[in-house]
């Protein structure tokens, strides 16, 4: 397949770029570098020693992404480009909104004239807000959420989800119109094709390519809880606050389903290819169903590196929900994915990159 990765630079697009090629697939990546460098596709190459076409493009440019889209025709669009970080999205709920909401429309957009119909998209975990008990289950419905980014991710799917709605009433339609004749031509427009869209939910993608080649490189202060363990083990902060020890939880801190990178761009590639197969809008959960606490996760690292991770104990972080996991029974059905790596790779390869790269790509 032909597979053209939106966002392909970052963390979770150069992971999932490298599965890809490992597959037997062909892929062609679009970024604009916001938020990461091309050194990271340069190194998939490195890593696959098969060749990735990489384009410098905003998505929300219409008429370049035409260009794009109509030069490569790909078989699937994966659509990872979007602003990511919780904290930010408070402070600049509008740049969060024009970004991720209008890469969506102008790939829709796109894809429609172009009659391409298959596109894979990067929700989170997050559209289960705060009321549903975990574990997840893709049927559940969705919750409120905390902050603009994740109605970002609540608003992508919901408008992926209609545009799907509406390509399956526009192909019967057209279908009654020429009598059942799929050849029949109309005067020149393009035959309408009915969408196949695949909303995956990440839960907490964590660790890096077992090479240590590539893996996550957050710009200033990491949000999140593996690159800030990684960054103190590493030497580059001080020690790690726990954001709350009070929760109804066996020791007290939050629990996550921490997901390796590798597992997860594993289930993009399954994700493709059904995508190929099948029509309509399905949801699916990528995730491992073990929680983890924060302090489990303290403790594994400190295994992997071989020293103690220094941490403190600090109040909560507003928004954080307590508990977060799937339940993966779906990917496992329907796609045959599920996730074969623990704990213990997850930070064995957090710190092979980290302990590698302590700059990153040294943007
Ligand atoms: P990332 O920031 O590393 O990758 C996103 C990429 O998109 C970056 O390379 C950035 O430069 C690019 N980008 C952003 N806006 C763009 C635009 N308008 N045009 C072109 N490129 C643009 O983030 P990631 O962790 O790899 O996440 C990938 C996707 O998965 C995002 O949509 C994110 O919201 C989603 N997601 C991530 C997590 C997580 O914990 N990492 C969890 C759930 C969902
Ligand atoms: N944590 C700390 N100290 C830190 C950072 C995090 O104790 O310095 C704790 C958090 O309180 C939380 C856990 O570690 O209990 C995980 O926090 P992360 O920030 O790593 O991840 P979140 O679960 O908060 O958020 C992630 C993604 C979001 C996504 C969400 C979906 O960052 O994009 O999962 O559930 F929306």
């Amino acid at each position: 397949m032909k597979i053209l990765l939106t966002g392909g630079a970052g963390y979770i697009g150069s992971h999932t770029a490298v599965a890809l090629l490992e597959a037997g697939h062909d892929a062609a990546v679009v970024d604009n570098y916001s938020n990461s460098s091309p050194e990271a596709v340069r190194r998939a190459e490195q890593i696959t020693g098969k060749e990735i076409r990489l384009y410098e493009a905003d998505v929300a440019d219409k008429n370049r992404m035409m260009e794009i889209l109509r030069s490569e025709m790909p078989d699937c669009i994966i659509h990872f480009a979007g602003l990511k970080a919780v904290g930010e999205s408070v402070a600049k709920p509008v740049e969060y909104y024009r970004n991720n909401i209008d890469t969506t429309l102008t790939l829709i957009e796109c894809m429609k004239e172009l009659g391409l119909s298959n596109i894979v998209f990067s929700s989170s975990a997050t559209v289960y807000g705060e009321d549903n008990i975990p574990p997840f289950t893709e049927n559940m419905p969705k919750g409120v959420c905390t902050n603009p980014y994740g109605w970002t991710k609540w608003m992508q799917e919901q408008i992926l989800t209609d545009a799907w709605f509406a390509s399956e009433k526009e192909v019967i339609s057209w279908a009654k119109a020429h009598d059942g004749d799929a050849a029949a031509s109309d005067s020149g427009r393009v035959r309408p094709r009915e969408l196949s869209v695949v909303l995956l939910r990440y839960f907490n993608p964590v660790g890096a390519h077992e090479s240590g080649m590539i893996g996550e490189d957050p710009q200033g202060i990491p949000n999140n809880l593996m690159p800030y363990i990684s960054q103190v083990a590493v030497g580059r902060r001080d020690h790690l606050t726990v954001f709350g020890d009070d929760y109804d939880t066996p020791d007290g801190t939050c629990r996550r389903d921490y997901i390796h990178v590798m597992d997860l761009a594993e289930g993009h590639v399954k994700a493709a290819e059904y995508s190929l197969e099948h029509r309509g809008a399905e949801v699916f959960n990528l995730g491992t169903g073990n929680p983890y606490s924060v302090l489990d996760m303290v403790k594994a690292f400190g295994d992997a590196c071989g020293h103690p991770v220094k941490y403190e104990i600090g109040p909560r972080r507003a928004g954080d929900v307590q508990d977060s996991w799937a339940n993966a029974d779906k990917a496992k059905e329907i796609l045959g994915w599920e996730a074969k790596r623990g704990i213990a790779e997850i930070c064995r390869d957090a710190w092979k990159w980290q302990s590698g790269n302590p700059n990153g790509y040294d943007r």
